[in-house]
Formats: C-alpha cells, structure tokens, sequence
C-alpha cells in the first residue's frame, strides 16, 4: 500500500484543484433555477469519472435531477463488488449575509476548504472517486468492482433514486455499500457510524375565519387560527419531552447496556456542547443522555411557524391562517409512514371544531442500523486506522440519509457509513467547511479499504 500512500501524498494539490472545481456549481436541488447547474454538475461528474478509467458511466435522467451512475467490472467476476452511494446537490445557501466568503467560490483558510458541499456531501463523495483512482494510477486497477452511485435529489424534499433502485436492482447488485455522507465524533477521532435516524415530514395549516379580521372588533369572539395552532403544536409534547402522539413508541428498539456504556466512553463534553451553541443547558426526553437522546430517540420538532403580521410596528389582527412545519426523527424501528398516519390523526382529533384544518404528513426515510459484525465493517475500521493511525471509534447520527434503508431492504447490503466530516464543519449553515486533514486522510483510507475488503470478501 505504500505506493498508493505516497502517490496520494504527491496528488493532493491536484485533488484539491479538481474539488474546487466540482464545488464551483451551484448544485441546490430544492431551486428550480438551479436545474441546468445539476445538469452541468453531473454532466462534469460523469466526465471525471470517465477520465479516471471507468467506460461504463451514465448521467440517467429521472424525474427530477439526474443520477451519475458508474461500474467497473475489471477485478473479474470472483472479485466482490463495492457500490459507493454519494449526493452531489447541496442545501440552499441563504441567509448569505452571514457567508464570510460567497458559497460558490471555494477557497482554503486555515487547513479547510470552505464552501457550499465541501463536507455534505461533494467533498466526501469525491474522496472515493479520488482513493479508487490513485489505485488505478499505482496498480493498474483495483482489486474490487465498483459502482457509483450519485445522486442529486437527496437534499431535496422528493426523491427519485428509491424507485430507481427498485427497478435497477440487478444493475446495483453488490456486496457491501459505501456511503460518506456523516461525521466524526471530534476532530484526530477516526469514527464508524452505525445508525441513522429516519425522518417524517408535516404541514399543518389553521384556517379560521374566511380573511383578516381586526383584533379588537372579533377578538375573544371568535377562535384565532394561530392561538389554536400554537396550542395544538404545545400539545405534542409533554413535560418529560416525550412526543404524545398515540402509539408514537410502539416499535422504538430500546438502547442496549453496551450502547449505553459505549456512549458514555466518547469525549463528550456537556459545558463545551453548551458554550458552542450558546445555551444554558441541554434538554429533552427525561432518562436519557444527550447522545442518546440524538441518536437513538424519536423527536419531534418545529422547523417554521408562520402566519398573521410579521412586519415592523403593530397590526391588529386576527389571522385568517396559520401555519407550522413540523419534523419528527424516528428511530428503528419506527415506520415513517405509519407515523405520519399517527401524527396526522392526532393533530386532527386535538383541533377544535371551530377551525378547519388541513393537513400533510408523509414519510421521508427510514431509520437504518448496521450490524457491526460484518466484514465490511470490519475493513472500514482496518483504513481508518491504518490512514489516521488511529482506532475509530463508534457512534450513531441524528441526521437521516433516506436511501441507506433502500439499500437494506432492497439490494440487502450492508451501509458501511465511513464518513469524514467534523462537527465543525457547518453542514447545511455559512461558511460549510470541510478540514483537509480529512480529505486526503479520506483518500488514503478509501484506497486502503479496497485493498482490505478485496482480501476480506475473496
Ligand atoms: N449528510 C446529511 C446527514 C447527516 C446529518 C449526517 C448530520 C451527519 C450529520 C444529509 O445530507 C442530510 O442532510 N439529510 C437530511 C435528509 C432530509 C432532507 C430528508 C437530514 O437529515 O435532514
Ligand atoms: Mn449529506
Ligand atoms: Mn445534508
């Protein structure tokens, strides 16, 4: 492997040159003045992957934004087969006040590159794009198949690459699955998660009465759509932090004791957690950590509220409509589907007949864990540590990415999440920074972890 090692080391600033240029797109799939940017943007992925010695390599359109898709067969039928899923569209950049540098025009401060995608997920993606190229470069080719799979909706609010797995099922058929698309636990700590929430999405809007009405001449006479909904809204939760939906627990899997030990082996520190964010406290479920309430508890929270007079001075109203977004983060083996279903019901049956009340639930992933004792897992630990010198350690994410159940359940795969991003990193916020240290540390242990699962999996 030295070899590779020390090519990777003599590349960098051409990888960085080449990741600058890829973040340079203003890949954001939920703009549709963004469309012909994630055309060009998988039109350039497509042609990159092209110039590192795949032939079989496609831009497939959907419905939506396209998906690169990329297979190389020249390790030999015997050899296993490793699909890398990444996403190349990026989250909206505003408020773009608070940028210290425009989003779309990547530079290097401080041993990070900073822009939009640099960390979630263009960065990470391109890290095995790069690890399998430098094998190419040093040894003719890799010892494993391989597939990409990228796709451009997965910051978006619908997907089209579940339905394109289903129906592709054969084309994707692999032995293990690599996703980088998650986070270390602290900076130098080589981390392995190994779950992810799932994510189910509501609309609730209040309607009362048929315009604005003045507040002095209706008030106390008839209900108020938004006093309603931030009644209702207070109501989905108790005391103890626990969500009220009826049946909203019914199939959370609990934490094991080892889970539990293990968590509370992490550098966790509870004043720095606080002084980062500038709170006074933590808060939640009762009974449980923070970790573990982040990682292995469903939520539910406000994302927006919005209705009646937002602007400056006073306007006195009753509001005609109200309106609030709501997420809730499930846990296995909750359903999101069956907990739209519940959340919708409730939020129904807690309305007052006064009001009319319309409502969107529906899911939006599901929750995933990944058996530890799998070879996969097992060659992701060997890289990392081989590429930081450094054992890593375990954990599992908050945040979901919809389509790692997909692979479960569809292309029964394991999801090895090999992630490299940092909690500094600023993902979906200003200034989205991505630590170079990681990158090329990235590389590195993407070209190891060919060498140790093409030995693992023979
Ligand atoms: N890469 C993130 C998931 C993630 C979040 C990993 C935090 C590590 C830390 C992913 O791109 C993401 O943002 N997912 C969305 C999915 C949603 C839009 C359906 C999420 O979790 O909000
Ligand atoms: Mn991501
Ligand atoms: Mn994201």
């Amino acid at each position: 492997m030295n070899d590779i090692l020390n090519y990777i080391e003599s590349q960098k600033d051409r990888y960085l040159a080449e990741l600058t240029e890829f973040l340079k797109f203003p890949s954001i799939s939920s703009q549709p003045e963004h469309k012909p940017d994630m055309v060009d943007c998988g039109n350039w992925l497509v042609n990159h992957i092209r110039s590192i010695g795949f032939d079989d390599v496609r831009l497939i359109e959907t419905k939506g934004h396209p998906i690169v898709f990329a297979s190389w067969n020249g390790a030999g039928e015997h050899a296993p087969t490793v699909l890398y899923y990444g996403h190349y569209d990026v989250q909206p950049v505003d408020p773009l006040d608070l940028w210290n540098s425009p989003p779309f025009e990547p530079f290097v401060k401080d041993g990070k590159i900073i822009g939009r995608g640099t960390a979630d997920d263009k960065g990470q993606l391109f890290i095995h794009v790069k690890g399998i190229e430098s094998y190419f470069k040093t040894h003719g080719k890799p010892p494993v198949n391989i597939k990409f799979l990228f796709e451009g909706e997965e910051e978006a609010n619908e997907s089209h690459l579940d339905d394109f797995i289903i129906h592709n099922a054969e084309l994707l058929k692999c032995d293990t699955v690599m996703v980088s698309d998650t986070e270390w636990f602290a900076p130098g700590l080589p981390t392995i998660c190994y779950g992810l929430r799932g994510i189910a999405f509501m609309e609730v809007t209040v309607t009362g009465p048929n315009r604005d009405v003045h507040s002095g001449s209706f008030g106390g006479g008839i209900d108020n759509p938004l006093n309603v909904l931030c009644g209702m809204v207070s109501r989905l939760r108790d005391n103890y932090g626990r969500v009220t939906i009826p049946g909203f627990y019914n199939d959370v899997i609990e934490l094991t004791a080892e889970e539990r030990e293990n968590y509370k082996k992490l550098p966790y520190n509870e004043k720095e957690y606080c002084e980062d964010l500038e709170i006074n406290g933590v808060n939640g479920e009762y009974g449980f950590t923070t970790l573990e309430r982040c990682w292995a508890r469903p939520t539910l929270d406000l994302n927006g509220i919005f209705g009646g007079y937002t602007g400056e001075g006073n306007k006195t109203i009753i509001p005609s409509k109200a309106t609030a977004k709501i997420t809730m983060r499930l846990v296995p083996h909750q359903k999101g589907e069956d907990i739209a279903q519940k959340a919708e019901a409730y939020l129904r049956s807690i309305a007052p007949p006064t009001v009319k009340i319309d409502v969107y639930a529906g899911a939006g992933g599901s929750p995933v864990i990944t058996p530890l004792d799998n070879p996969a897992m097992k060659s992701a630990v060997a890289a990392l540590k081989l590429a930081f010198g450094k054992e890593p350690v375990y954990m599992r994410e908050g945040g979901s990415i919809p389509v790692c159940e997909t692979f479960d359940s569809v292309l029964k795969s394991p999801t090895i999440l090999m992630g490299f991003g940092l909690p500094s990193d600023n993902i979906h916020s200003p200034n989205e920074n991505f630590a170079l240290e990681n990158f090329y540390g990235g590389i590195k242990a993407s070209a190891i972890f060919l060498d140790e699962i093409s030995r693992s999996l023979r």
